[in-house]
């Protein structure tokens, strides 16, 4: 008898950011003449850099050539591309990681999503709360979470971690001990980052109860303060329980081009004694077929001097707009927080207002988008996330139009 997967059933209504632009676009439809800023999805806004546009041109040309055509790509990834990653983003830092401890993908939406296949169905995961919605997600399907508890917000068999103003958004050692643990620093939603100190009482945790460690780097490009870690292998002892997850999206703007990296060291196994490595390199040469070698070009320019300097370039434009909204906000009585080693500010509600009301009435009142806190976790409720990625000019009209409502 075909039987949908139960799993999928499990799973409260839409993925979050799909929720939000259906009603952005009825909201469009009823208000044809107010124009809408987004400042909601974290999707970057500035063009391809000329370093990025010249590698993009360059491969496309060679793949247009009899002599320098080329079909599928290795499933691991380009040699050129994974040594460029693993000399800049961990040798040149100090951390330990080969070249073959690089996976290359298509972006980190679909690893740390595709990640938890690698574990056993009764693996129990920690998230912090509130937490990126794909986590979470991906470990309904899998059927690893329990069923959805409706009025508290959350599965039954997922520990949550709350990372509140009152914990400064850094989430306590759990009493009972996960199997996998998610940890997104710098954090998406809340812009808040995790020391070199709490990451490192992580890392020996985890290695202490034999969990893995899931760490997702995305905006790490963001850092500004010195003692935020840019990679979990600057811990000691991060080689025998982290997967590191990498995305050129927020950094060098592939929102749209795709294409990001997941980091499995070879020494780190399940309690069994099987290397992770290896399943990894199964699934992924099982399904799939490899980043376009356009992408992964455009990918190994981000390395070049001049790609280096453009991306700081690009970093510094977003983070200049992080600044005008912390100002504003602040200026307007908000309380406000991250905006400093994130592309994201994370507001309280004024007057405790929940936050999918707060969306409604932003969206009315003011034509400006952002997400509700609740959206990403019950310990979001009351909360509100603003991006970063906006342009300047959009960035300044939206703080301007939030001031008056
Ligand atoms: C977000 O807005 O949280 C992210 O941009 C969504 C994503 O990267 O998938």
């Amino acid at each position: 008898m075909l039987k949908a997967n139960a799993n999928y059933l499990n799973l409260p209504g839409s993925y979050l950011f799909s929720t939000i632009s259906k009603k952005v676009a009825a909201y469009k439809e009823a208000n044809p003449d107010r124009t809408v800023i987004s400042l909601g999805i974290g999707d970057v806004t500035q063009p391809l850099s000329p370093a990025i546009l010249k590698a993009l041109h360059a491969a496309v040309d060679e793949m247009g050539a009899r002599e320098t055509f080329r079909g599928y790509a290795p499933d691991l990834g380009y040699g050129f591309l994974r040594t460029a990653i693993a000399e800049n983003d961990y040798r040149a830092r100090g951390c330990d990681i080969a070249d073959d401890e690089i996976f290359v993908s298509d972006g980190a939406k679909s690893d740390s999503g595709n990640i938890q296949e690698i574990f056993d169905e009764k693996c129990v995961i920690a998230v912090c709360d509130p937490v990126y919605p794909v986590y979470v997600d991906s470990n309904v399907m899998a059927g690893r979470t329990g069923l959805y508890n409706e009025n508290a917000g959350r599965f039954e068999n997922v520990i949550y971690m709350p990372c509140t103003a009152e914990n400064g958004f850094s989430p306590s050692l759990p009493d009972k001990t996960p199997d996998i643990i998610y940890i997104c620093s710098p954090n998406n939603p809340t812009g808040t980052a995790m020391s070199r100190k709490d990451l490192q009482e992580w890392v020996d945790y985890a290695n202490k109860n034999h969990s893995v460690i899931i760490y997702d780097a995305a905006y790490e490009a963001y850092i500004s303060e010195e003692d935020i870690p840019h990679s979990i292998y600057e811990c000691e002892g991060a080689r025998t329980c982290a997967i590191e997850i990498h995305s050129f999206s927020k950094n060098a703007g592939f929102t749209g081009v795709r294409l990001g990296y997941t980091v499995i060291p070879k020494e780190l196994k399940d309690a069994d004694g099987v290397a992770l490595h290896g399943l990894w390199a199964r699934r992924h040469g099982t399904k799939f077929n490899g980043a376009p070698y356009i992408q992964q070009r455009a990918g190994a320019a981000v390395y070049t001097p001049e790609g280096k300097a453009e991306i700081k370039a690009l970093v510094s434009y977003y983070m200049e707009n992080a600044k005008v909204i912390l100002e504003a906000l602040k200026e307007a009585g908000y309380t406000v927080y991250g905006g400093v080693n994130a592309p994201y500010i994370w507001l309280k509600t004024p007057d405790g207002v929940k936050s999918w009301e707060f969306f409604e009435r932003l969206l009315n009142e003011a034509g400006v988008v952002g997400t509700p806190g609740a959206g990403f976790g019950p310990s979001g409720e009351g909360y509100f996330r603003l991006t970063a990625f906006g342009t300047h000019e959009n960035t300044k009209e939206a703080v301007e139009r939030i001031k008056k409502i």
